[in-house]
């Protein structure tokens, strides 16, 4: 299900330019069209990375990409770098622990060394909401938001969306559960905004102490019993119980969790049968989610949604660096 998913072009704004952004910082700052427009352009690469082709594109030759890590990460970081490399970039990986933030450089004294090599895009995650929004203030280069603390992680929500229009056919309109960890999720959070201005109704499935205070400003329905929450929904959305954000006062076990909030083969036939369950990973097996649901071939999306990763990526570098090779005349 690709090009029937694919919006007119009349939905975009007259122009040509669908994308008017210097930067990726968050969903806050994008239209529905926005949306649209990335995940348009990230089918081309779903379809290119599918063919096996051995050269993909180089549309990126002789740029630089700096992947600026000040976080853990697997699918991200190297999503970005094999989006990069795809597209024919030069990727180069800074790790904050093997980096001379480990001496206490500063972060903008980090960001303006990256700046002065002379990068032509940035990927950046860190533990602080805005640090990412600090960086792009300083560089001259366009700054894609890899995830900031608990601010947001657009290209996964990017990445979310073109997965439930993929196996769904649309989205819009449906009912979309998001349930766990709320409180600590950057990804919550984005794709809140994102499925909210898309047109779907989001519930937020949590207890009580996992619920963020403000989560009444942002249009959705908020549950505490998982069941209620997950009735006929389209699309449960598991999210990682964020242990290393918590100091212990937050659950009385990851036992009782499980019980009350784990997603178990049982508790998802309360969903719609053609629901589809997702999760952003990195995955709590067994606490927020059974393996025997983790796993399921039909109803689980969790390795598509990683391959979708690539392909917004490719997408979101190639947008945010049109602007550039315009400028150098090349593209
Ligand atoms: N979903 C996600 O951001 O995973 P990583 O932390 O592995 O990048």
């Amino acid at each position: 299900m690709t090009s029937a998913t694919l919006r007119p072009a009349s939905d975009y704004p007259p122009g040509g330019d669908a994308f008017r952004h210097r930067h990726l910082i968050g969903i806050a700052q994008l239209t529905p069209w926005e949306i649209s427009y990335v995940l348009d352009a990230a089918e081309h690469w779903v379809d290119l990375n599918r063919s096996g082709a051995a050269k993909h594109d180089d549309a990126l030759a002789g740029l630089t990409i700096i992947n600026a890590f000040f976080e853990n990460s697997t699918r991200t970081l190297l999503s970005f770098e094999i989006a990069g490399k795809r597209l024919g970039a030069d990727v180069v990986n800074m790790h904050a622990a093997q980096s001379s933030v480990k001496k206490g450089e500063t972060l903008i004294d980090t960001a303006m060394t990256l700046n002065a090599m002379r990068a032509d895009a940035m990927v950046i995650r860190h533990h602080s909401s805005g640090a990412v929004q600090l960086i792009a203030d300083k560089v001259d280069c366009p700054v894609l938001n890899a995830g900031d603390g608990r601010h947001e992680h657009p290209t996964q929500a990017l990445l979310d969306a073109l997965t439930i229009r993929r196996r769904l056919g649309r989205v819009e309109g449906l009912t979309i559960a998001i349930c766990g960890d709320v409180l600590h999720s950057r990804v919550a959070r984005s794709n809140i905004l994102a499925l909210t201005l898309l047109g779907n109704e989001v519930r937020i499935v949590a207890p009580p102490t996992l619920t963020p205070p403000a989560i009444d400003r942002m249009h959705v329905t908020t549950f505490t019993d998982m069941d209620e929450g997950i009735k006929d929904a389209d699309v449960v959305m598991m999210l990682r119980l964020q242990n290393e954000r918590m100091d212990g006062a937050y659950l009385p076990s990851a036992r009782e969790y499980h019980a009350l909030y784990g997603l178990t083969p049982t508790r998802l036939e309360k969903a719609r049968p053609d629901a589809i369950v997702m999760h952003p990973g990195p995955m709590n097996r067994g606490v927020e989610i059974d393996s025997s649901v983790a796993d399921d071939p039909v109803r689980s999306t969790i390795t598509e949604q990683v391959e979708m990763g690539v392909a917004v990526r490719m997408a979101c570098l190639d947008i945010l660096t049109r602007r550039k090779r315009k400028v150098a005349g090349w593209a």
